[in-house]
């Protein structure tokens, strides 16, 4: 057995008490075996020193989409519909294998340099398995697949897909990937938008979703145009369309939720759909500001996600609580969005989007070894007598005091260095890869 202690830290435990222990942390093989009390240190391969150390439970953010990393100041200044149409879906229709490996690869190193260890992904239409491929090397805990588009107007070709041939593609790669790794990536179905499907796609999805039990993930009522078209063409607004046609259940996990009347939060709360709150993405795209504390006090479950590279641009969750935090302030007072409720949003709020609260999300016994180490001892942070750990966390510290990333048992970065990837390889291909898919950019046909 593959036994790591890491020796008197600081464990913030999240656990249902929120308990915050001093002590030492055991791993055995993927999940946590001792939590606050002395190990000892014989017969165990690995001790990390966490003296002076934090101990948390690894983020999770659940709306990412890995496949625009490589689009990362490519579309800064523009709302929603524009960003896609004159950017985004040009771009991802302009994807290959090896830049969706890398941009895969760039996201996932930024993701575990700051500590997160679990996401819930969005890749383009084509080319997912080897987004994939980069997920499954790289050690990080991923609910992924592809977008599926069967509907719109202006875009790309190569983005234009029939209903028919999305399902089917959609189930391959499911076929391929869920429960790879004893469950570490799961599949999960990714119609974009309602914009960007049918019907008979959308009630397809529902179908294999509850066949094959998996997850839905998509995006609802971040723009105004977007909910415009919605009620246009659907006659309805969006939220109470994905009720209509039954998708709106507890394994459907809606990115931004932005524009919401009163009825659409009722049927979020009352049929149990997850909400990803994406405040950089939202403040950059000028969608707006959802009314997180709203759903909060009828007890909706919300988690963060930073969205893609391009509306943000970044993919730091220490970014996120930050803004999920101080945005709501002027607006509903200097206590809605406490460090604690944002710090729960990211850490078990994203595990039960995910449907894993079982798993992960805090450090309990039993649970899958899925956690960061911080090391806040540095002026930014101090000092340190007397304030409360959650609130330093999430009002001063930024993701380089990161030290450590354990998922699933393993340490994919240790001071810093990360063990699954080369990060001088990742950056220098990068570089190549969005070089060459910019050259193929201007190709790209719309009929
Ligand atoms: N809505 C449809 N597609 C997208 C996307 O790629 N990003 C964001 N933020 N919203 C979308
Ligand atoms: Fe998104």
């Amino acid at each position: 057995m593959k036994k790591i202690v890491i020796k008197n830290a600081e464990i913030v435990t999240m656990n249902n008490l929120n308990e915050i222990v001093h002590g030492d942390l055991l791993i055995e093989n993927d999940r946590i075996a001792a939590v606050g009390r002395q190990i000892n240190e014989h017969g165990i391969e690995k001790v990390i020193d966490g003296k002076g150390k934090t101990v948390i439970p690894g983020f999770v953010q659940t709306h990412i989409h890995l496949c625009q990393s490589l689009f990362r100041g490519q579309a800064d200044d523009l709302e929603l519909m524009d960003w896609l149409k004159k950017k985004i879906w040009p771009l991802e229709a302009s994807h290959d294998e090896e830049s969706s490996y890398y941009s895969a690869m760039l996201g996932i190193g930024e993701l575990i340099q700051s500590g997160t260890t679990t996401i819930i992904d969005m890749e383009t239409v084509h080319y997912a398995d080897f987004a994939f491929q980069a997920i499954a090397e790289s050690g990080i805990r991923a609910l992924s697949g592809k977008v599926m588009m069967d509907k719109g107007k202006e875009v790309p070709k190569l983005l234009q897909e029939n209903t028919e041939q999305s399902l089917q593609e959609s189930v391959n790669l499911l076929e391929k990937w869920h429960d790879y790794d004893s469950g570490r990536i799961q599949y999960a179905f990714c119609p974009r938008f309602v914009v960007s499907c049918t019907e008979e796609l959308l009630t397809n999805v529902r179908d294999l979703a509850a066949y094959y039990r998996t997850k839905i993930h998509t995006h609802a009522a971040e723009n105004r145009g977007e909910i415009e078209i919605v009620e246009r063409e659907r006659g309805m607004r969006n939220i109470v369309y994905l009720d209509h046609i039954g998708l709106a259940n507890p394994n459907l996990i809606l990115a931004h939720c932005v524009w919401l009347n009163d009825e659409e939060k009722e049927i979020i709360k009352a049929r149990g759909v997850k909400v990803s709150h994406c405040p950089g993405s939202n403040l950059k795209l000028a969608s707006g500001v959802a009314e997180i504390p709203d759903m909060l006090g009828m007890d909706v479950i919300v988690s963060l996600g930073a969205d893609g590279a391009p509306c943000n641009n970044n993919l730091d969750m220490f970014n996120e609580m930050r803004l999920a935090a101080v945005i709501q302030k002027p607006v509903h007072g200097p206590t809605a969005m406490n460090a604690k409720t944002v710090f729960q949003m990211a850490t078990i709020g994203g595990a039960k989007a995910a449907g894993l609260e079982g798993e992960i999300g805090s450090l309990e016994v039993g649970k899958k070894a899925d956690l960061a180490i911080l090391n806040l001892n540095d002026f930014h942070v101090y000092p340190s007598f007397g304030v409360d750990t959650i609130s330093r966390i999430v009002y001063s510290a930024t993701r380089a005091d990161v030290e450590t990333t354990i998922i699933n048992g393993k340490i994919v970065m240790e001071n810093r260095n990360l063990k699954t990837m080369d990060k001088g390889i990742i950056l220098k291909e990068s570089n190549q890869s969005i070089k060459r898919l910019l050259k193929r950019l201007p190709t790209i046909q719309y009929r």
